[in-house]
């Protein structure tokens, strides 16, 4: 039986990404458009654990679309792991008398949403926001092309001192086990090398390559380092390895860290979380739960949540292939 939805809360759970904020605003929005009530937990699931909240009107979202982070901040749960914690929430939940639930976020978030979707037969929709891009049933997730553009621009910049320096940076990107950073950053930023966890290169490729590219005139280079890299080493034993066995290399590292989840989000970002935020608040109403939004061939659709986090989405090999071949 359909469900009629008054009122529903929203969360921004898991490392925060660039439009959750426009997702948050397009949430509020939608639910004013459709006279609902909405409110957000502040903190993801601990602020739902907690009873601590705030409700959200169209004008309480005013001028957020381009701010990164999340007004509602984020946090990893440890206490929504636990039965007790997750009890604690369903009663804040209903004693708010909330009919639904938006999560915004990426694996963590949407696991934790299945498992309480599962006891307290609360209905939720997900929206994906990572900046790593790796949830299956999306073609992007939200955050994932600012940080994109974000390292472009910081390798842009590390390309400057390492031509002048003639020096070999190896860089390490985000993207926990997932190279769709490393590999698409490394391809826009014109990396010589792109180390990533879907693929054991090994170390044997990789001095040969470096080898390769000298004899062939270059001066200096970049290799980006997906955090998750297969290798076997770490970005810093990488550099140490190559300065070992290739002393004619004078090797940097740089780890670009946290500054690739901030900054303000690009257009592509404001967008999809718009469109998002809306589909999200529309889905709930419409009775559908345990499903996520996601953008596929330029439609928003859903997917069941559950199969979504227990698939992957793969890197795109021929992308490789065409670095390879751009790094002659
Ligand atoms: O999932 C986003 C992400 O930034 C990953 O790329 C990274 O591995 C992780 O979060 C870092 O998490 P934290 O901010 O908790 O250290």
């Amino acid at each position: 039986m359909k469900r009629i939805i008054k009122k529903i809360a929203v969360i921004t759970s898991g490392g925060d990404a660039p439009g959750m904020n426009a997702a948050l605003r397009a949430v509020a929005r939608s639910c004013a458009y459709y006279k609902v009530e909405c409110i957000g937990f502040y903190r993801g699931y601990q602020g739902m654990i907690e009873g601590d909240y705030v409700k959200l009107t169209a004008r309480s979202v005013k001028n957020i679309i381009g701010k990164g982070g999340t007004i509602l901040k984020s946090a990893r749960s440890d206490e929504f792991r636990t039965k007790e914690g997750r009890k604690k929430a369903y009663q804040n939940l209903k004693d708010l008398n909330i009919d639904g639930l938006i999560l915004i976020g990426g694996d963590g978030t949407f696991t934790g949403g299945v498992i309480f979707g599962k006891e307290y037969k609360i209905p939720f929709i997900g929206i994906p926001g990572t900046i790593d891009n790796d949830i299956a049933g999306t073609n992007f997730t939200i955050g994932y092309d600012t940080a994109l553009n974000t390292v472009v621009e910081s390798i842009d910049k590390i390309r400057d001192t390492a031509s002048s320096h003639n020096r070999l940076f190896f860089v390490e990107v985000m993207g926990r086990d997932a190279g769709f950073i490393a590999l698409n950053a490394g391809v826009g930023a014109g990396a010589e090398e792109i180390l990533l966890p879907e693929e054991d290169l090994g170390l044997d490729r990789l001095l040969e390559s470096l080898k390769k590219s000298k004899r062939s005139g270059k001066l200096s280079s970049i290799v980006v380092v997906s955090e998750g890299d297969k290798i076997g080493k770490n970005v810093f034993e990488l550099a140490e390895y190559v300065t070992e066995n290739l002393p004619e290399y004078e090797v940097r590292v740089s780890v670009l860290g946290h500054m690739q989840r901030g900054g303000s989000p690009s257009c592509f970002d404001r967008v999809l979380a718009s469109k998002m935020g809306v589909k999200a608040v529309e889905h709930l109403l419409d009775g559908q739960s345990d499903v996520m939004v996601g953008l596929v061939k330029d439609k928003i659709i859903i997917s069941n949540v559950e199969e979504a986090i227990k698939s992957s989405n793969d890197i795109n090999r021929e992308l490789l292939r065409i670095s390879d071949i751009l790094s002659v």
